[in-house]
């Protein structure tokens, strides 16, 4: 996941540096009182969450009645105040959305893609607000995606200071020896650093070959692949079949159904918990909850966590 920079420290130069050139009216007729802030206001519209609203303000895309308006303090009216982004018009709030989908293999986990392979755009039908997937399956990979147009959620559950378990089912050529599931367990040096603790258990043994369920707390490109073989074994088949608190359960490749309100939220009190808790060391009952999540390295959360009070629902918020 790429670095982001502090929203606070970003806000501060662009004020510094671009103060004098914004095309934006001054503070006083800028600020109406009781007015939302842009980023916000983009963010519930579906086109982004707040941190790329942000950048898109930033970078000048954003107009507030026919005026650029390049600072992120911005409020506005949203009665009144006519915002487009790329010179279109914002849609008013979307309610929020959440839809899991069986990836098949030899789909990408994209909404459209430039070499016109089949995405997973192409299996969603009628779903009215935009929605995006929050994370990614490799090509040949298969397994439970979730697509949302609740873009600061999406993110959060993303960040790996939240350790959100995703679970693999795997089949893997040739037998895992005990030793070779406990390096999973530990953590396997790769590339780019050694892996977190993992969650490994034995499913069933093929004829030359075996299935595992693998549960890791990270989400780095090609995780599981790079795992299994750093410990001799190539994956034949892998199926992401946990996300959370979801399950991928008998959703038959290639479908898709809407989250249970509780699923919904479920995937808010991660975020909420995790931010209570410091977002840094969560431990996670797995399974019949005997099996606890490790407290992972932070290597590679170098972001800032999301903010909590973004990650509310509109019926949640006072
Ligand atoms: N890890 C992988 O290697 N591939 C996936 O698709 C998901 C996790």
């Amino acid at each position: 996941m790429g670095t982001r920079h502090r929203a606070m420290g970003r806000k501060d130069s662009i004020a510094r540096t671009e103060g004098q050139i914004s095309q934006a009216p001054p503070a006083s007729r800028r600020e109406p009182a009781g007015g939302v802030r842009l980023q916000k206001v983009i963010a519930e519209a579906g086109l982004a969450s707040r941190r790329k609203a942000e950048t898109m303000i930033v970078e000048g895309r954003v107009t507030v009645n026919g005026r650029v308006v390049r600072e992120l303090g911005t409020r506005v009216d949203q009665e009144r105040d006519h915002i487009k982004v790329d010179g279109r018009h914002l849609k008013p709030a979307q309610p929020q959305t959440f839809v899991m989908l069986h990836k098949p293999p030899g789909v990408v986990s994209t909404m459209s893609d430039p070499e016109g392979r089949p995405t997973i755009g192409n299996l969603l039908h009628g779903i009215g607000p935009r929605v995006f997937p929050v994370g990614r399956l490799d090509f040949d990979s298969e397994g439970l995606i979730l697509l949302t147009n609740h873009g600061d959620l999406a993110q959060a559950l993303l960040h790996p200071r939240y350790h959100v378990p995703k679970t693999y089912r795997i089949k893997v050529k040739g037998v895992l020896s005990e030793e070779e599931m406990q390096t999973l367990r530990q953590g396997v040096k790769l590339d780019d650093g050694p892996t977190g603790k993992a969650i490994v258990q034995k499913v069933r043994k093929a004829e030359k070959n075996s299935w595992i369920d693998l549960t890791i707390f990270e989400g780095r490109k090609h995780q599981v692949k790079r795992m299994l073989e750093a410990t001799g074994h190539s994956v034949l088949k892998l199926i992401r079949i946990r996300f959370g608190p979801l399950h991928l359960g008998d959703l038959a490749p290639g479908r898709y159904r809407y989250l249970t309100d509780r699923e919904a939220n479920a995937l808010r009190a991660i975020v909420r918990e995790g931010e209570a808790r410091g977002a840094g060391n969560g431990q996670w009952a797995v399974g019949n909850g005997r099996n606890k999540a490790p407290a992972t390295s932070s290597r590679h959360t170098n972001s800032p966590a999301p903010r909590a009070s973004s990650l509310r629902s509109r019926r949640e918020r006072p």
